[in-house]
Protein backbone atom coordinates (compact mmCIF):
# COMPACT_ATOMS: atom_id res chain seq x y z
CA UNK A 1 0.00 0.00 0.00
CA UNK A 2 1.36 3.40 -0.95
CA UNK A 3 1.16 5.95 1.83
CA UNK A 4 -0.58 8.68 0.97
CA UNK A 5 1.33 12.11 1.30
CA UNK A 6 -0.57 15.68 1.89
CA UNK A 7 1.03 18.48 0.62
CA UNK A 8 0.07 21.85 2.83
CA UNK A 9 -1.08 25.04 0.37
CA UNK A 10 0.09 27.91 2.45
CA UNK A 11 -1.28 30.31 -0.04
CA UNK A 12 -4.25 31.80 2.00
CA UNK A 13 -2.42 32.44 5.19
CA UNK A 14 -0.70 35.09 2.59
CA UNK A 15 -4.22 36.10 1.74
CA UNK A 16 -4.77 37.18 5.23
CA UNK A 17 -1.15 39.03 4.99
CA UNK A 18 -1.84 41.00 2.00
CA UNK A 19 -5.48 41.81 3.39
CA UNK A 20 -4.08 44.33 5.74
CA UNK A 21 -0.54 44.71 3.42
CA UNK A 22 1.21 43.58 6.84
CA UNK A 23 4.53 41.56 6.88
CA UNK A 24 2.44 38.75 9.09
CA UNK A 25 1.12 36.22 8.89
CA UNK A 26 4.12 34.73 6.79
CA UNK A 27 3.31 31.67 4.95
CA UNK A 28 7.17 30.56 5.42
CA UNK A 29 6.06 30.18 9.20
CA UNK A 30 3.05 28.20 8.33
CA UNK A 31 5.30 25.98 6.32
CA UNK A 32 7.63 25.20 8.99
CA UNK A 33 4.73 24.59 11.44
CA UNK A 34 3.25 22.52 8.98
CA UNK A 35 5.91 20.31 8.20
CA UNK A 36 6.23 20.09 11.92
CA UNK A 37 2.97 18.53 12.10
CA UNK A 38 3.40 15.71 9.49
CA UNK A 39 3.20 18.01 5.85
CA UNK A 40 4.83 15.84 3.33
CA UNK A 41 4.95 19.00 0.76
CA UNK A 42 4.12 22.46 0.72
CA UNK A 43 2.21 24.02 -2.00
CA UNK A 44 2.18 27.51 -2.80
CA UNK A 45 0.60 29.43 -6.08
CA UNK A 46 2.51 32.28 -7.66
CA UNK A 47 0.00 34.00 -9.41
CA UNK A 48 0.20 36.67 -12.20
CA UNK A 49 -1.40 39.28 -10.21
CA UNK A 50 0.26 38.25 -6.57
CA UNK A 51 -2.85 38.20 -4.64
CA UNK A 52 -1.50 36.36 -1.84
CA UNK A 53 1.83 34.15 -2.31
CA UNK A 54 4.85 36.58 -3.57
CA UNK A 55 7.76 35.92 -5.03
CA UNK A 56 10.40 36.53 -2.11
CA UNK A 57 7.76 33.78 -0.05
CA UNK A 58 8.77 31.52 -2.92
CA UNK A 59 11.97 32.38 -2.41
CA UNK A 60 12.44 32.32 1.08
CA UNK A 61 10.66 28.26 1.04
CA UNK A 62 12.70 27.44 -1.20
CA UNK A 63 15.76 28.04 1.54
CA UNK A 64 13.41 26.66 4.71
CA UNK A 65 11.54 23.90 3.10
CA UNK A 66 12.75 20.51 3.99
CA UNK A 67 10.02 18.48 2.91
CA UNK A 68 9.28 19.25 -0.84
CA UNK A 69 8.09 22.31 -2.40
CA UNK A 70 5.61 22.42 -4.79
CA UNK A 71 5.03 25.70 -7.27
CA UNK A 72 1.91 26.30 -8.69
CA UNK A 73 2.14 28.65 -11.79
CA UNK A 74 0.41 29.31 -15.08
CA UNK A 75 2.43 28.31 -18.25
CA UNK A 76 3.35 31.68 -18.78
CA UNK A 77 7.41 33.20 -19.74
CA UNK A 78 7.13 34.80 -16.64
CA UNK A 79 6.77 32.25 -14.58
CA UNK A 80 8.82 29.41 -16.17
CA UNK A 81 11.88 31.85 -15.91
CA UNK A 82 11.01 32.43 -11.72
CA UNK A 83 10.85 28.44 -12.00
CA UNK A 84 14.08 27.93 -13.48
CA UNK A 85 15.87 30.06 -10.96
CA UNK A 86 13.88 29.25 -8.01
CA UNK A 87 14.11 25.81 -8.84
CA UNK A 88 11.26 23.79 -6.72
CA UNK A 89 11.16 20.70 -6.26
CA UNK A 90 8.40 20.52 -8.39
CA UNK A 91 6.17 22.50 -10.69
CA UNK A 92 1.74 21.73 -10.96
CA UNK A 93 0.97 23.50 -13.89
CA UNK A 94 -2.39 25.01 -14.09
CA UNK A 95 -4.86 27.05 -15.71
CA UNK A 96 -4.91 31.25 -14.71
CA UNK A 97 -7.58 33.57 -15.41
CA UNK A 98 -7.48 36.95 -13.66
CA UNK A 99 -11.06 37.46 -13.09
CA UNK A 100 -11.04 33.88 -11.25
CA UNK A 101 -11.49 33.64 -7.50
CA UNK A 102 -9.17 30.43 -7.25
CA UNK A 103 -8.29 27.77 -10.19
CA UNK A 104 -11.49 26.72 -11.91
CA UNK A 105 -11.27 23.68 -13.99
CA UNK A 106 -8.08 21.86 -15.17
CA UNK A 107 -5.12 22.51 -17.23
CA UNK A 108 -6.22 21.77 -20.91
CA UNK A 109 -3.75 19.13 -21.64
CA UNK A 110 -5.25 18.43 -25.06
CA UNK A 111 -5.71 21.96 -26.67
CA UNK A 112 -2.32 23.17 -25.25
CA UNK A 113 -0.33 20.29 -26.19
CA UNK A 114 2.01 22.39 -28.31
CA UNK A 115 2.18 25.05 -25.98
CA UNK A 116 3.32 23.30 -22.62
CA UNK A 117 5.49 20.97 -24.68
CA UNK A 118 8.71 23.64 -24.04
CA UNK A 119 7.14 24.61 -20.83
CA UNK A 120 7.77 20.91 -19.57
CA UNK A 121 10.90 20.51 -21.02
CA UNK A 122 12.57 23.82 -19.77
CA UNK A 123 10.83 22.86 -16.20
CA UNK A 124 12.57 18.93 -16.38
CA UNK A 125 15.91 20.82 -17.39
CA UNK A 126 16.19 22.79 -14.41
CA UNK A 127 15.35 19.70 -12.42
CA UNK A 128 11.74 19.92 -11.62
CA UNK A 129 9.53 17.63 -11.29
CA UNK A 130 5.83 18.21 -13.36
CA UNK A 131 2.73 17.91 -12.48
CA UNK A 132 -0.56 18.68 -14.58
CA UNK A 133 -3.28 20.18 -12.97
CA UNK A 134 -6.44 18.42 -15.05
CA UNK A 135 -10.15 17.28 -14.71
CA UNK A 136 -10.65 13.93 -13.82
CA UNK A 137 -11.21 12.84 -18.28
CA UNK A 138 -9.41 10.18 -19.78
CA UNK A 139 -8.54 12.00 -22.71
CA UNK A 140 -6.81 14.68 -20.40
CA UNK A 141 -4.42 12.39 -18.59
CA UNK A 142 -3.68 10.86 -22.30
CA UNK A 143 -2.31 14.09 -23.29
CA UNK A 144 -0.77 14.27 -19.99
CA UNK A 145 1.34 11.14 -20.59
CA UNK A 146 2.06 12.11 -24.11
CA UNK A 147 3.52 15.58 -22.90
CA UNK A 148 5.88 13.62 -20.40
CA UNK A 149 4.85 14.67 -17.32
CA UNK A 150 5.68 12.95 -13.91
CA UNK A 151 2.52 13.75 -12.29
CA UNK A 152 -0.99 14.45 -12.70
CA UNK A 153 -3.02 16.54 -10.13
CA UNK A 154 -6.84 15.33 -10.56
CA UNK A 155 -9.16 18.48 -9.70
CA UNK A 156 -11.37 17.61 -6.72
CA UNK A 157 -13.62 20.34 -7.03
CA UNK A 158 -16.63 18.76 -8.93
CA UNK A 159 -16.78 15.52 -6.35
CA UNK A 160 -16.32 18.27 -3.58
CA UNK A 161 -19.36 20.85 -5.12
CA UNK A 162 -21.62 17.10 -4.89
CA UNK A 163 -20.80 16.68 -1.41
CA UNK A 164 -21.60 20.22 -0.32
CA UNK A 165 -25.07 19.69 -2.12
CA UNK A 166 -25.42 16.50 -0.35
CA UNK A 167 -24.85 17.93 2.74
CA UNK A 168 -27.99 20.03 2.03
CA UNK A 169 -30.06 18.21 -0.33
CA UNK A 170 -30.63 14.09 -0.14
CA UNK A 171 -31.48 13.97 -4.15
CA UNK A 172 -27.76 14.55 -4.90
CA UNK A 173 -26.48 11.44 -3.95
CA UNK A 174 -25.94 10.33 -7.43
CA UNK A 175 -24.01 12.95 -8.36
CA UNK A 176 -21.90 12.46 -5.84
CA UNK A 177 -21.23 9.21 -6.94
CA UNK A 178 -21.53 9.69 -10.16
CA UNK A 179 -18.29 12.46 -9.36
CA UNK A 180 -16.47 9.85 -7.05
CA UNK A 181 -16.59 6.88 -10.39
CA UNK A 182 -14.60 9.40 -12.46
CA UNK A 183 -12.53 10.34 -9.90
CA UNK A 184 -11.81 6.21 -9.13
CA UNK A 185 -11.83 5.56 -13.05
CA UNK A 186 -8.84 8.45 -13.35
CA UNK A 187 -6.86 7.61 -10.87
CA UNK A 188 -6.72 4.07 -12.29
CA UNK A 189 -6.37 4.85 -15.61
CA UNK A 190 -3.13 7.40 -14.71
CA UNK A 191 -1.78 4.64 -12.67
CA UNK A 192 -1.81 2.58 -15.78
CA UNK A 193 0.14 5.05 -17.65
CA UNK A 194 2.85 5.47 -15.12
CA UNK A 195 2.19 8.87 -13.75
CA UNK A 196 2.25 9.95 -10.39
CA UNK A 197 -1.35 10.36 -8.92
CA UNK A 198 -1.98 13.55 -6.73
CA UNK A 199 -5.56 15.73 -5.76
CA UNK A 200 -6.53 18.85 -4.90
CA UNK A 201 -9.24 21.24 -4.86
CA UNK A 202 -11.74 21.97 -2.24
CA UNK A 203 -11.21 19.14 0.19
CA UNK A 204 -12.36 19.28 3.34
CA UNK A 205 -12.54 16.72 7.11
CA UNK A 206 -16.39 16.09 5.72
CA UNK A 207 -15.46 15.00 2.06
CA UNK A 208 -11.60 13.85 2.33
CA UNK A 209 -12.12 10.01 3.44
CA UNK A 210 -13.79 8.41 0.22
CA UNK A 211 -10.62 10.51 -1.87
CA UNK A 212 -8.25 9.35 0.53
CA UNK A 213 -9.50 5.71 0.31
CA UNK A 214 -8.75 5.54 -3.75
CA UNK A 215 -5.11 3.60 -3.15
CA UNK A 216 -3.49 4.90 -6.74
CA UNK A 217 -3.33 8.70 -5.52
CA UNK A 218 -0.36 9.52 -3.82
CA UNK A 219 -0.74 12.61 -2.10
CA UNK A 220 -3.37 15.49 -1.60
CA UNK A 221 -2.89 18.97 -1.82
CA UNK A 222 -5.02 20.72 0.49
CA UNK A 223 -5.21 24.72 1.43
CA UNK A 224 -7.92 26.77 2.25
CA UNK A 225 -9.74 24.26 4.62
CA UNK A 226 -6.71 23.85 6.66
CA UNK A 227 -5.79 27.18 6.55
CA UNK A 228 -9.54 28.46 7.67
CA UNK A 229 -9.63 25.60 10.84
CA UNK A 230 -6.49 27.01 11.90
CA UNK A 231 -8.25 29.69 12.75
CA UNK A 232 -10.16 27.84 15.59
CA UNK A 233 -7.74 24.80 16.50
CA UNK A 234 -4.33 25.97 15.44
CA UNK A 235 -2.23 25.45 12.17
CA UNK A 236 -0.58 22.57 13.55
CA UNK A 237 -3.26 20.70 14.98
CA UNK A 238 -5.49 21.55 11.59
CA UNK A 239 -2.44 19.82 9.42
CA UNK A 240 -2.34 17.06 12.11
CA UNK A 241 -6.05 16.51 12.19
CA UNK A 242 -6.04 16.08 7.82
CA UNK A 243 -3.06 14.53 8.10
CA UNK A 244 -4.79 11.21 10.50
CA UNK A 245 -8.11 11.77 8.51
CA UNK A 246 -5.71 10.37 5.23
CA UNK A 247 -4.17 8.15 6.65
CA UNK A 248 -6.81 6.88 8.72
CA UNK A 249 -8.83 6.31 5.60
CA UNK A 250 -6.37 4.79 3.43
CA UNK A 251 -6.00 2.51 6.20
CA UNK A 252 -9.57 1.64 7.39
CA UNK A 253 -11.69 2.58 4.37
CA UNK A 254 -14.88 4.58 5.16
CA UNK A 255 -18.62 4.57 5.43
CA UNK A 256 -20.15 5.96 2.85
CA UNK A 257 -18.97 7.93 -0.34
N1 LIG B 1 -4.35 22.00 -6.08
C1 LIG B 1 -4.35 22.99 -7.00
C2 LIG B 1 -3.73 22.71 -8.32
C3 LIG B 1 -4.92 24.24 -6.72
O1 LIG B 1 -4.90 25.21 -7.65
C4 LIG B 1 -5.45 24.47 -5.43
C5 LIG B 1 -6.03 25.82 -5.12
O2 LIG B 1 -5.02 26.77 -5.10
C6 LIG B 1 -5.39 23.44 -4.50
C7 LIG B 1 -4.87 22.21 -4.86
C8 LIG B 1 -5.90 23.60 -3.11
O3 LIG B 1 -7.26 23.79 -3.13
P1 LIG B 1 -8.00 24.19 -1.78
O4 LIG B 1 -7.46 25.50 -1.35
O5 LIG B 1 -9.44 24.22 -2.19
O6 LIG B 1 -7.70 23.11 -0.79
Amino acid sequence: MKRPKLGVNVDHVATVRQARGEHYPDPVHAAVLAESAGADQITVHLRQDRRHIQDRDVRVLRETVGTRLNLEMGATEEMVDIATEIQPDMVTLVPERREERTTEGGLDAVRRADELAPVVDALQDAGCWVSFFIDPSAAQIRAASESDAELVELHTGDFCDASAAFHNRSDTQSSRQAEYDRLVEAATLADGYDLHVAAGHGLNLENIAPVAAIPEIEEFNIGHSIVSRSVFVGFKEAVREMKEAILESREHGFDQV
